[in-house]
Order: structure tokens, then sequence, then C-alpha cells
């Protein structure tokens, strides 16, 4: 039979800790809230009360339960109060010797049959355990920032950790609602592994000034769904909690250069910039502690900066190709009011895109999306034609003909001569470097990239790409463009994979070498990122969705262009690939779809 636990210990009530008390007394679990001073108790008091006041305000706790569960919590200064709790959980910062005094300390404190858990994101939990004379009734119970929200619960079990200790532990986590995942020990566990050198590699692109916070943060929310963006998510966790974190991770995880902290995080966490709590970090909050960014220096003017820094006027576009991205880019910029000139290499092709954007507009009047009249409308201000000719008089070409370097340096060279000067030309390449089409032109100046995704109508990211040459006009222009098609223009360097694939790719090249290793499994991985990250699918869904020769040949190019060693693509997904299992398409990829 299980254990009951009815009283438990939370030490440290930091961002963490104080989330991990509510979590318990939301429950029923009577908890003794330890802290090293009385001003940090203090604090602890005061996020719990926010956090619960928040709670009621949004009517998702009633007022009589707050006071209820502000009852079971029991405060004081110092570990003699945990002497006869049934469980300790740790929650003090990420340090393998502070941990490891705390635990000693606590060994001593506790009653013998207590259970010492530690809530570390990335120290080793045989280390700390083996500062106690009981190794094999201590544990990881790894939260997710906010604790209360969140759903995963990592619980790691070492070599010693007694199984009757992680099934007690695994039905506490049931009794207050979470999804457990039990893993052994290894540097950042599931989540963190593949979440921190996503992480330090968004805060590489800040400190090389790649792009904006503002934008690589809009690119990770607005391309892949993710509840929020990398530095946001920094200033959550706090600078000072992930410097640690990658720290760990880089000495405990084979020296991976990607874990190694970017020297601004270093320089940050000193001059007490610590994110959310401290009221600074990537970005400024009203005040230590608040979640509500306030604007501050870097802060983009909320008037037009696009056409301060002199965008060029557009009314009229050529959209040249005929595959899935050019249809629904004449689309959207025809529903947007431009006049579009559509190019295709033949009548019959323009027929079919012709089509196709017709079934796209009526899905969206059957939708009840889009008025007739709308639809038509959009549809008169298409004009059909098979000669590059027709876009003389055009103020922007979007290309979006096949993913060839020698096909769009022809056409771009062609462009050249055809367009008229002042001409806007972009490029929607996803993977082939912007500044090469560019140069096959005599105007590279005028050349960016707009890299749409898919399926254009319905995602509201557009990357726009600057090459080394591109003036600053055409980069307001095409900043403008995209605000204008309702989209969210995210401003980046000319470099392999923007801002959204350099991110996105690694982390699910990660995941494969997780299950390559036997760490976990497809589900318990895909779990993870879903409850502990709130990412809308796995690393594994997403593999399958988008194909595995897809993601293989974009690692590939990140790997190439980078040379970084921790993007070599994982042998797993160069066999599954050449074997033919590449996800969905092929009813079979890292998952068997043949049955559903
Ligand atoms: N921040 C996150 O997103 C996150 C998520 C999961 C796990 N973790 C892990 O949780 C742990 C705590 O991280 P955090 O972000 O909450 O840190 P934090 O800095 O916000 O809070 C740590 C708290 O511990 C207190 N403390 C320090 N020494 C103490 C002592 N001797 N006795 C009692 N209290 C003491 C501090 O006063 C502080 O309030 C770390 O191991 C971290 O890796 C953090």
């Amino acid at each position: 039979m299980a254990r009951e636990f009815s009283t438990v210990g939370v030490v440290g009530l930091g961002t963490m800790g104080a989330g991990i008390v509510e979590v318990f007394a939301r429950n029923g679990i009577d908890v003794v809230a330890v802290e090293i001073s009385a001003p940090a108790l203090e604090r602890g008091r005061a996020t719990l009360k926010g956090s619960t006041d928040r709670a009621v305000a949004k009517g998702k706790l009633a007022e009589a339960d707050r006071d209820a569960l502000h009852e079971r919590v029991h405060f004081a200064v110092g570990l003699d109060a945990l002497h006869s709790v049934d469980l300790v959980i740790e929650a003090v910062p990420e340090h393998l010797d502070l941990k490891q005094r705390i635990f000693a300390e606590l060994d001593r404190v506790c009653r013998p049959e207590t259970i010492l858990a530690t809530n570390t994101s990335s120290l080793s939990v045989t280390e700390i355990s083996v500062a106690t004379s009981r190794p094999n009734q201590v544990i990881g119970i790894h939260f997710f920032n906010p604790a209360p929200v969140m759903k995963l619960v990592e619980v790691v079990r070492t070599v010693v950790t007694a199984p009757e200790v992680v099934a007690d532990v695994e039905a506490l986590c049931a009794r207050l609602g979470k999804v457990d995942v039990t893993i052994n020990d290894r540097a950042g566990f599931i989540a963190n592994a593949l979440l921190f050198g996503y992480l330090n590699h968004a805060v590489g692109m800040f400190e090389s000034h790649y792009a904006t916070r503002e934008d690589i943060d809009a690119a990770m929310k607005l391309g892949c769904g993710l509840p929020m963006g990398p530095l946001a998510l920094m200033d959550l966790i706090g600078l000072d909690t992930a410097y640690e974190i990658l720290d760990t991770m880089y000495r405990r995880g084979g020296r991976d250069r990607r874990h190694a902290p970017v020297p601004l995080l270093k320089q940050m966490v000193t001059a007490g910039l610590l994110g959310r709590k401290s009221g600074r970090g990537f970005y400024t909050y009203e005040r230590p502690g608040s979640p509500v960014v306030v604007p501050d220096e870097t802060t983009p003017l909320a008037t037009d900066v696009a056409l301060a820094d002199g965008a060029r006027a557009i009314a009229k576009v050529g959209v040249v190709g005929s595959g899935t991205m050019a249809t629904g880019i004449i689309e959207v910029f025809a529903k947007a009011g431009y006049e579009v000139v559509s190019v295709t290499r033949g009548m019959e092709k323009s027929a079919k895109v012709c089509e196709a954007v017709k079934t796209s507009l009526n899905k969206g009047v059957v939708r009840g999306k889009l008025a007739e009249a709308d639809r038509d409308a959009a549809l008169g201000r298409i004009s059909w034609s098979a000669t590059l000719d027709h876009l003389a008089d055009v103020d922007l070409v979007v290309e979006a003909v096949v993913e060839e370097l020698s096909v769009k340096k022809a056409l771009f060279a062609s462009l050249d001569e055809i367009c008229k000067p002042g001409v806007l030309l972009a490029t929607t390449t996803s993977s082939l470097p912007v500044i090469d089409v560019a140069m096959a032109t005599q105007r590279p100046a005028d050349v960016v990239g707009l890299h749409f995704f898919n399926p254009a109508p319905v995602m509201p990211l557009v990357e726009v790409v600057r090459t080394i040459r591109t003036s600053p006009e055409a980069t307001a222009t095409a900043r403008a463009v995209c605000a204008a098609l309702g989209k969210t223009g995210v401003v980046c360097g000319d470099r392999s994979g923007f801002i959204v694939n350099a991110l996105l790719f690694p982390y699910l090249n990660d995941a494969v070498k997780m299950l390559e290793a036997s760490y976990s499994t497809a589900d318990d991985i895909d779990h993870a990122m879903k409850l502990g990250c709130g990412y809308p699918m796995g690393p594994f869904e997403l593999l399958d969705v988008v194909g595995l020769d897809v993601s293989l040949a974009i690692q590939r190019e990140l790997y190439l262009e980078l040379r970084e060693p921790g993007f070599a693509p994982a042998p797993l997904l160069e066999h599954l690939v050449t074997a033919g299992y590449l996800g969905r398409k092929t009813r079979r990829g890292f998952r068997d779809h043949s049955h559903r």
C-alpha cells in the first residue's frame, strides 16, 4: 500500500519553492515552508499570497478554498521545523555544495523514514543523496515553472533509490493531479536536456544582434505555437538559475558547447538582471516578481517605424511560382487588397493555381470567415500570366519557385532585367543563402528574404531576411508589407535556418538522440515537452508531421553551415529516412500511422 503523506516540507520559497508549496496545500496536504531568513520567508509568503489571490481573481479558486489553503501552510526560518514531516522537497539555488549541506542537515533533523527529495534541474541527484545516511530514500521530484500550472513532474531515481520510494512518490504525483515520467539520473533529465541548448542558442542570437529580443520571441511563439518565446522564458526561469543549469549541463553532459552559457548571461547575472524576480532581465517588468512587461529603452516605438525608416509604397505585387507556397502567398496578398500578378511557367499551371486559390477562398466563405463579395474582389485583383514580362510595373516580386539555387539565380537575373528600378525583390527560400540570389542581380540592396510559413494564409509569421547588402529601406518596406498583410514580420540575418528553423531543428534532433540513447521513450519525451513546457506537440509528433526527410535536410544544412558538432544529424534520423520511414506522409515515421 502506498505511503500516506499528510505533511510535507518545502525548503526555499523562491521561484519554484513558493509554487510547490501551493501545489501541496491546494491538494489538502499540510506544508511546513522553510526559508533561510525572515525577509526571505516574507518574500515567499507574499509570492504564495500573490499567486492564490490571482487565482481567486480569475475565478479559478474559491475564496474559502484559498483561506483553507493558507491555513495548511506553516512558515518557519531554519530546517529544524521539519522534524516531523513525511517528505521534504528542497528548492534552494542550483549549487551542489549548498544542496549537499542542506541534505546532510535534513538527514539529521528529519525522522529516519522521511523521504528527502530535490527539485534540482541539472545536478546529480546521486551526488546530493550521498550527503545523507539514507541515499535509498533520496529522489528527484522535478516540478516545472509555474508549478501550480504545469502538469508534468519528472521523478528521478538514482541507482540506489528504493523501488517503494519511487512508487510512493509516483502515487503522490497522481494525488497532486500531475503526470509523472520516471527517469534515471542524467543531466537535465528529459525536458531541460532538450530545452536549454535551445534557450542558450536564442540568447546567442540576441547577443550577436542577429535579431531583436521581440523578434526572436515572436518567431518562436508564432512560428512554433510555443506559449512564450525563449528570452521571455529565460526571464521566467531566472537568469541565475538558468546560468547554473547550463553550466552544470555543460560539465555533466559531455561538454557540449551548446550548453556553455553565452557570456552575456554571466554579465547579466553579475549586474543583478535576473529576470522577472529582480524586475529586469531581457525585458523590464513593472516591479520585481511581476509578470507585466513595461517599455524600456530598447522597446520598438509604437509609431510606424517602418515608414519612418523610408519604407516604399507597394500597390502591385508579382508572385512567381505555382506550388503550395506561391498559391498561399497569392491569396494572402489579394485578400489584403494588393493587385497581384501571378506568373507561372505555362497557362495550364496558372489555371491550376487559380483553381487552388478559388477553392481556398471558397472555404473561407463556407466557414463564414470571408464575405462572398470580398472573395470576388480578391479574385478580381489577381491577373494570371505565363511570362515574366508582366512584372515590368510591379512594386514587389515574391519568388516562390523550386528550392534550387541555379533556378532561383536565373530567375533573379531575369527579374533584374525586367523590373523597374526601386522594386523590392523577395525570395521565399527556407534554406538557401539570400545573398546568393541577391548577387545574381545588379541591385542586391533591394533583395530580401520573405520566409512565409505553410499554410501561408493561416500562419501569422514571416521572417524578413536581410543580407549584408540589403538596404535599410528595403528591410523597412518588407516589414511594412508584412504588417499590411496582418502578419508579424521578424527581421533576422542571412544564416541557415533564419530564426525558427535554426532554433527548432537542433532541439528535434536532440530528442532523436535522446531516444537513440534509450534514456526515455518517444511517448514520455513527447509528454515531457507538452506537459512540462506547454509545447503544442511533442518532438516526435512534430517530426512525423514535418517529415523526417525534410527535417534531416534542414539539420544537415545547419550542421554544414555552422559546423557545430552538436548539430550533427542523429544517426537514427538518417536510418529512418534511408528506410523510407518519413513520417505521416509514408504512414510510418517514429510512430506507425497506418491504422489511424
Ligand atoms: N526556475 C525554474 O524555472 C526552475 C524549474 C524547475 C526546477 N528549478 C530548480 O529549483 C531549485 C530552486 O530554483 P529557483 O529558481 O526557485 O531559485 P530561486 O533563487 O528563485 O529561489 C531559491 C530560494 O532558496 C532560498 N534559500 C537559499 N539558501 C537557503 C537555505 N539554506 N535554506 C532555505 N532556503 C534557502 C533563497 O532565499 C531563495 O528564496 C533549483 O534547484 C532549480 O534548478 C528551477
